[in-house]
């Protein structure tokens, strides 16, 4: 995983093809979240500064079947050029004799930000012809794109066949430094936390994290099918009847290491306006539900972390999208805030979380990677990664 970085190459002068996951959530044309824009300034603003210039790809949502307006990286590149200060150019494809022309007049210090690669359907089959006219390009090809990094695609993966340095930026960098100590070598006290809805999703990354963790908090809809494997009368609650049975391994398998809620703040529906009560795990009613965790399930999450030196989190204990339902993961994150241990949080839900809190200041590392944080943390090794230069 010692992956060459852009320092450690000389790109004065040079042309560089820079993937990015500008892959940014739009409204109207709007962009509403701009973390993966600034994500990737200190990258773009390196090369730039020593003399390169530069040619931003980016894929945008999941177009089908060629260029589509809705999905264009227009108002991403206003928006960079916006934290830049200077402009940026916006090319009208990814490849093509226009873009080979605006690429051959570029002086250093140029940003260019080339249109959505998933317009070519080709993009996303890894398709070595579309990756050899990215790559001819430019001269260093730098991936800052760690959310992309679990797809194999022409801009993440095909275009290293074809360029003779790829060095990784400096997102890339510091997520593979942070979300590694979650699989490799970890400070210890090192707790885990997992949520989210589903078992089936998150199998591998139990298993992961169980084997490298001192303690692993469970939370959310896992919670439940673990509680249940255990006998806990979960009434309403979302249960994966089909996980019971690996929970039921898990549960056998790792000892005192697993901490599950010991009392629910329960709701009479899903929905943000239900009835809600805090009840004790052993006692939730029939027709009600668990959404949230309960104070006395905070308390024990504050025992277990204290004193440790590194927390991973990822996916949220409850329904924190329903005010009433979201003490619990801003509870939480309150305490990983508090911590005074390194706080990495592994992207998605959990991201929007902390910054729903307020409260992704206080943490060390926020991933910019949904689905590609996930992968990592279950040990696998990211194609987009893997293809790079090792140090
Ligand atoms: C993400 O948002 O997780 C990445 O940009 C990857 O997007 P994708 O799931 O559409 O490949």
């Amino acid at each position: 995983m010692d992956k060459k970085t852009v320092k450690d190459i000389d790109i004065k002068g040079k042309r560089i093809i820079m993937r990015v996951d500008f892959n940014v959530p739009m409204d109207k044309g709007v962009v509403t979240d701009d973390k993966r824009i600034k994500a990737a300034l200190p990258t773009i603003k390196y090369c730039i500064e020593q003399g390169a210039s530069v040619l931003l790809m980016s894929h945008l949502g999941r177009p089908k079947g060629g260029p589509d307006a809705e999905f264009s990286l227009k108002a991403a590149s206003e928006v960079l050029a916006g934290h830049l200060g200077k402009p940026v150019i916006m090319a009208p494809d990814c490849v093509g004799l226009e873009v080979e022309k605006i690429a051959a007049n570029l002086k250093p210090g140029d940003v260019v930000m080339l249109e959505n690669t998933r317009f070519y359907p080709g993009e996303e089959k890894n398709d070595l012809d579309l990756a050899k006219k990215m790559a001819a390009l430019a001269d260093i090809y730098v991936d800052d794109a760690f959310g992309s990094a679990h797809r194999a695609h022409s801009s993440t993966e095909g275009i290293t066949h074809f360029m003779d340095t790829c060095v990784s930026g400096f997102l890339m960098e510091q997520e593979l430094e942070y979300l590694g100590r979650a699989v490799s070598k970890p400070e210890h006290p090192y707790i885990a936390i997992l949520g989210g809805a589903k078992i089936s999703d998150k199998i591998l990354v139990v298993e992961t994290l169980l084997s490298k963790c001192d303690k692993l908090i469970i939370g959310g809809g896992m919670a439940n099918t673990f509680l249940a494997a255990k006998g806990v009368q979960m009434q309403d609650s979302l249960v994966e009847e089909a996980s019971i049975e690996t929970a039921k391994t898990i549960l056998a398998k790792s000892g005192d290491k697993l901490v599950l809620p010991v009392d629910a703040n329960i709701a009479d529906a899903f929905s943000a306006d239900a009835n809600s009560k805090i009840v004790d795990i052993n006692s939730i009613p029939a027709g009600w539900r668990m959404l949230d965790v309960g104070p006395k399930t905070l308390e024990l999450y504050k025992t277990t972390l204290a004193g440790s030196k590194l927390i991973v989190w990822n996916g949220p204990v409850g329904v924190f999208e329903f005010p009433k339902f979201a003490e619990g993961t801003f509870g939480l994150a309150k305490l990983l805030a508090e911590s005074g241990a390194i706080t990495v949080i592994g992207g998605g839900d959990s991201a929007s979380a902390v910054k729903k809190a307020g409260l992704a200041k206080a943490m060390t590392h926020v991933s910019t990677g949904g689905g590609a944080s996930l992968e990592f943390l279950e040990g696998k090794e990211l194609p987009g990664v893997a293809a790079l230069d090792n140090k």
